[in-house]
């Protein structure tokens, strides 16, 4: 942000009111513009945005939370909105919700976009048939495939491995020289940032990747704007240079969270189980924004944070909702020691399908949740009268859930320095192959 000469025509009004990070203004002379940055005399550094209007006046967000506000003090106009740089400049690069650089290389000027702005869409149809991203994890590329331009969500309660998996998933599919990254991290621990940062330049990825942070130790403001500049970033490289584009983002829900802390700040009154409802209308915004067009694609993997191990979570629901795969991670899961910690039976997606997968994965897939849902009436029977009690039938179906939850526990690279084993990578084809030969099923036999 350029320090703006403070004159008598860019001269808006006075503070009236504070109430934690809203700053309430009278506005007695020029007419800012709703996301308008104003600036505050005698204080170079201090920035509020312009969130909406009242009567007579207008409610900004102190950005930083600085404490140097006062009533009365004097309030300009910069004509200028929060602007992130975008393009190959930005490559290698981390910056902040404002777009200044956080890695102690140099600001960039030119060619900056407003992170306001969703970029104008022409069309959301994207251009060529569903195209498979291996991951080379087998449970993801099995029952959530990672499809190209879509939405895959990494949900769970705290600890259950969603970071671990997304880093393994960086890992794995931004290998290669084409493949062009965002990575977002919003909320969560400032040391996870750093790791990344470390690792992806040691593997050399990091010259294919824009990251932006808006970390735990930032105010609500700057956490709720770093999901839309990353998406700002994406849009440009999906627009103006036709490319297709990987976007992490740990965490979405921290978005949420951010978006309903402000909201509280301003005395809105919250709605549905505590979250006001602009938070779900910013949400979707932000999720549309992250969409393929024509032109090229946007390909999102979504941590998704469960406040309270609580899946019916309304935020919960209202991002679940937007994507196209949810992967499921639960605690108990997680407490036996598999990882990733899958969910077999919450875990859904709509995108499989024969045209997407192919028949034989299509028919092995609705095969593998016959069996988990049995496997999980069972486990209670078993409880109570023992293995030897059930039926012949039922008993090969027991095993061969076992032996396919052993099958999906998986080591990985990332994870190599916790458990001192290499991490796995298995092809599709291998992946199931090896439920076929669980299953004994050949495949010679079904042509
Ligand atoms: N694949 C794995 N292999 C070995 N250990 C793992 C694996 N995944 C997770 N863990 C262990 O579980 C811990 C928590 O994982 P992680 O940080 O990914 O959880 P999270 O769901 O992101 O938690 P939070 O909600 O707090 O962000 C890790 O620090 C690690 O010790
Ligand atoms: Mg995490």
């Amino acid at each position: 942000m350029s320090k703006q000469v403070m004159s008598e025509s860019s001269y808006v009004g006075k503070i009236s009111a504070l109430k934690g990070l809203m700053v309430e203004i009278i506005i007695l002379h020029a007419m800012p513009e709703e996301r308008e940055l104003l600036v505050v005399e005698g204080l170079d550094d201090v920035h509020l945005e312009v969130s909406y209007f009242t009567s007579n006046g207008a409610v900004c967000v102190n950005i930083n939370n600085s404490l140097e506000l006062r009533c009365g003090q004097k309030v300009y106009a910069t004509n200028e909105k929060i602007t992130i740089p975008v393009g190959p400049a930005t490559m290698g690069r981390v910056f902040n919700a404002l777009g200044q650089p956080l890695d102690k290389g140099e600001d960039i000027k030119t060619n900056r976009r407003v992170i306001s702005e969703a970029s104008g869409i022409k069309s959301y149809k994207a251009k060529q048939k569903p195209e498979l991203l291996e991951t080379g994890l087998k449970v993801i590329d099995f029952l959530t495939p990672f499809v190209k331009g879509r939405k895959i969500g990494i949900i769970g309660g705290a600890g259950v491995g969603k970071t671990v998996l997304t880093m393994e998933m960086i890992h794995n599919v931004t290998k290669g020289d084409k493949s062009l990254s965002i990575y977002c991290g919003v909320g969560e621990r400032i040391r996870e940032g750093n790791e990344l940062y470390v690792t992806l330049k040691e593997t050399d990825v990091l010259k294919n990747t824009v990251m932006f942070f808006g970390q735990m130790d930032s105010t609500p403001a700057i956490r709720s704007m770093v999901g839309p500049a990353a998406a700002t970033a994406a849009e440009y490289f999906r627009d103006e240079e036709g490319r297709d584009i990987l976007f992490f983002i740990d965490n979405i829900y921290r978005h949420i969270q951010a978006l309903t802390e402000i909201s509280t700040n301003f005395g809105l009154i919250p709605s549905e189980g505590g979250y006001a409802p602009n938070v779900f209308t910013e949400l979707r915004r932000l999720q549309d924004r992250l969409s393929s067009t024509e032109n090229g694609s946007i390909t999102s993997v979504q941590a998704v944070y469960i406040p309270a191990d609580d899946l019916s979570d309304p935020a919960v629901q209202a991002i679940q909702q937007q994507l196209d795969s949810v992967l499921v991670l639960s605690r108990s899961i997680a407490e036996q020691g598999i990882r990733p910690a899958v969910d077999l039976l919450k875990t859904t997606s709509s995108l499989l399908t024969p045209q997407i997968v192919g028949q034989r994965h299509y028919d092995l897939v609705a095969e593998v949740q016959a069996i988990m849902q049995k496997y999980d009436s069972l486990k209670n029977i078993i409880a109570i009268v023992g293995e030897n009690e059930l039926s012949p039938a039922d008993r090969i179906d027991y095993q061969h859930a076992k032996l396919l939850i052993d099958f999906f526990n998986q080591d990985f690279s990332v994870a190599e320095h916790l458990t001192g084993k290499p991490g796995q990578y298995f092809t599709r084809d291998q992946t199931l192959a090896g439920i076929e030969e669980i299953l004994g099923i050949k495949q010679s036999d079904k042509k």
